[in-house]
């Protein structure tokens, strides 16, 4: 029992890991910080305004961009992502649960 949560516990970890990894790979993080806001929002705001029945919308709003005149967050729009939407899914649930 001892190693099967070892394994868990690694596999919870690595699992973590990937998802910022695609993150990263999607280009998020050039404007995304995890605990201070840059270009964007950091992900804790994003983690503590969103929850999970968010996802699908805020999937659509990545994907979409953020135009001037419609911003929630202040100044800055967002460019619409050329990421795979699957991806941008993951990365969207990696981000609120941070
Ligand atoms: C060029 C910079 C840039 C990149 C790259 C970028 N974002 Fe953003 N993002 C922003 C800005 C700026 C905002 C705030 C827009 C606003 O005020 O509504 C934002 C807002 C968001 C929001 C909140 C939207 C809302 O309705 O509140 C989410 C979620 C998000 N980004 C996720 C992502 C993900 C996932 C990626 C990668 C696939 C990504 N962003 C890539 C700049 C960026």
């Amino acid at each position: 029992m001892k190693y099967l949560g070892v394994a868990m516990l690694f596999f919870i970890s690595h699992l973590a890991l990937a998802d910022q990894a695609t993150a990263m790979k999607s280009g998020c993080m050039g404007c995304h910080q995890l605990d201070r806001k840059a270009v964007g929002p950091s992900i804790k705001d994003l983690a503590a305004k969103y929850s999970a029945a968010d996802v699908d919308a805020l999937v659509a709003t990545v994907k979409a961009g953020r135009a001037a005149g419609e911003l929630t967050w202040g100044a800055i729009p967002m460019p619409a992502s050329p990421a795979p939407e699957a991806d941008v899914k993951t990365v969207i649930e990696w981000m609120l649960t941070q």
